[in-house]
C-alpha cells in the first residue's frame, strides 16, 4: 500500500522532471531567461519535492497512513499546476496573473502542512 502511494510520486515527479528541463533547455536556445523562476520552481516542486515526498512516505510508512496521507498528493500537485502557469505568467510580463500564483503557492503550503502533520504523526516512536 505504501509502495503504490510513493509511486504515485515517483510517477509524477519524472514528468515534472521531464517538463521543466525541456523548459530550461528552450530557455537556453532562445536566450529568453525570463521565465527561469517557473522553470525553477517546476523543477523544485515537481521533480524534487515530489521525489521527497514519495521517499519520505516509503521510509516513515506511518506517515503514509489515512485519508488525509493519500489526499497530499492531490493537494500537492494541484497546487503546482495552479502556481507554475500564475508564476511563468507574471514573469512573462502579465501581473494580473498574481492571484493564480498566489491560489497555488498557498495550496502548496497547505499541501506541506498537511505533510508535515502526517510525518510528525507517523514518526513519533
Ligand atoms: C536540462 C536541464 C536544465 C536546463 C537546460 C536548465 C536551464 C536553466 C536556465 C537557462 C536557467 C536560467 C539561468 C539564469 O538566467 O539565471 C535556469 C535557472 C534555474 N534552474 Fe535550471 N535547467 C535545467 C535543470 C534544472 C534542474 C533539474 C533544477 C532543479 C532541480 C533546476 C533549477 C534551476 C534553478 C533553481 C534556477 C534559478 C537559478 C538562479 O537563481 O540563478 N534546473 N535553468
Ligand atoms: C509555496 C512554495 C514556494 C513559494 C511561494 C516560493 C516563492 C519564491 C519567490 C517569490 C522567489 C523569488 C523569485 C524571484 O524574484 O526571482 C523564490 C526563489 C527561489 N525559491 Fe522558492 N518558493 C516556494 C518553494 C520553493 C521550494 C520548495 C524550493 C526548493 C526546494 C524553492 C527554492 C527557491 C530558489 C532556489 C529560488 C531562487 C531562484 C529563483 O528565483 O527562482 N522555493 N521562491
Amino acid at each position: 500500500m505504501t509502495e503504490a502511494i510513493a509511486n504515485r510520486y515517483f510517477r509524477a515527479a519524472v514528468l515534472y522532471a521531464i517538463l521543466g528541463m525541456a523548459w530550461g533547455i528552450s530557455m537556453a536556445m532562445s536566450g529568453n531567461h525570463t521565465t527561469y523562476p517557473a522553470h525553477a520552481h517546476l523543477l523544485l516542486l515537481g521533480w524534487v519535492s515530489m521525489v521527497l515526498y514519495g521517499a519520505i512516505f516509503r521510509l516513515c510508512p506511518r506517515s503514509a497512513e489515512g485519508t488525509l496521507a493519500r489526499s497530499h498528493f492531490w493537494i500537492a500537485n494541484v497546487g503546482l499546476i495552479v502556481m507554475i502557469p500564475g508564476v511563468s505568467l507574471i514573469f512573462a510580463g502579465y501581473p494580473d496573473a498574481e492571484p493564480l500564483a498566489a491560489t497555488g503557492s498557498i495550496i502548496t503550503i497547505a499541501s506541506m502542512l498537511l505533510f508535515a502533520h502526517r510525518v510528525w504523526q507517523g514518526t513519533r516512536t
